[in-house]
């Protein structure tokens, strides 16, 4: 196992909510995090204001994928952590989504975590190092009514994340899941939904959780959830 091997982080969503909160923390911390997301402008503001690389990635825009980690890699060197963070939000009835709704969830929160770790897994493998972290929810944790694609995309990846935990972790590669509560973000905004957020964790602590996950390579951080205390009425 290489010491030399820079701690570099990518971090997709990075320009508002977990992910910011979460490119300031690591590299406060002295990680190496490469800020992601789908807006140019947004990801240029971010990457100046915060004095860390920035690269244009949608997520959901899966045949690009590749080519962006390969201009990661070449800029940066080899990835040591991908924080799958990038997730839209969509609330209400199923019957009332229209199917470019329900695509972009899935394409955005399932299939683009799954495609973003299919891209850097054989890398890491060869390596022998390496550390996936998908943002996960609450929500796949549990069921309830209207957000059904939602859930269902993070259902997915609760299992897929699961899976290559067992069967990564043996090749020196960790995989883990963070299931956070409500977080005092623009996702439900951004989505056109309103939603109280006084009673909600910060991006601040979320990132922290993620980070202190990340810490340890010695440790599988499986399945780690967590949410306000005054959500427990
Ligand atoms: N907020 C909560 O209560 C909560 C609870 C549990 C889990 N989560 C999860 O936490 C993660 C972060 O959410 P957040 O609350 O921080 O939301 P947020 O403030 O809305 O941030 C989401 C970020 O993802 C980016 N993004 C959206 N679609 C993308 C795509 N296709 N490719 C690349 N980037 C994309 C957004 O960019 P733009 O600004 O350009 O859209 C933004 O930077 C998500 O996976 C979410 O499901 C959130």
């Amino acid at each position: 196992m290489s010491d030399t091997l820079n701690k570099s982080v990518l971090v997709t969503g990075a320009t508002s909510g977990l992910g910011l909160a979460l490119v300031r923390c690591l590299r406060d911390a002295g990680y190496h995090p490469i800020a992601s997301a789908r807006d140019a402008e947004k990801v240029s503001a971010l990457a100046a204001a915060e004095g860390v690389a920035g690269y244009l990635l949608d997520v959901a825009d899966h045949a690009s994928i590749s080519n962006v980690i390969d201009r990661i890699e070449s800029d940066h060197g080899p990835l040591w952590g991908l924080v799958n963070n990038a997730g839209i939000w969509l609330e209400g009835d199923f019957a009332d989504y229209t199917p470019d709704q329900i695509k972009a969830v899935l394409d955005t929160n399932m299939t683009g975590t799954i495609m973003m770790s299919h891209a850097v897994l054989p890398g890491m493998i060869s390596r022998g190092r390496g550390t996936i972290l998908n943002v996960v929810s609450t929500g796949a944790l549990y069921t309830r009514k209207l957000i059904s694609i939602y859930s269902a995309s993070k259902w997915a990846i609760r299992g897929f994340t699961g899976c290559l935990e067992a069967e990564c972790a043996p090749q020196g590669v960790r995989v883990m899941g963070f299931y956070p509560g409500k977080i005092n973000s623009a996702m439900y905004e951004t989505a056109g939904v309103e939603r109280d957020l006084e009673v909600s964790m910060t991006p601040q602590q979320a990132a922290l959780m993620v980070r202190t996950m990340l810490d340890d390579e010695t440790m599988v951080w499986s399945q780690v959830g967590g949410r306000s205390i005054l959500d427990y009425t």
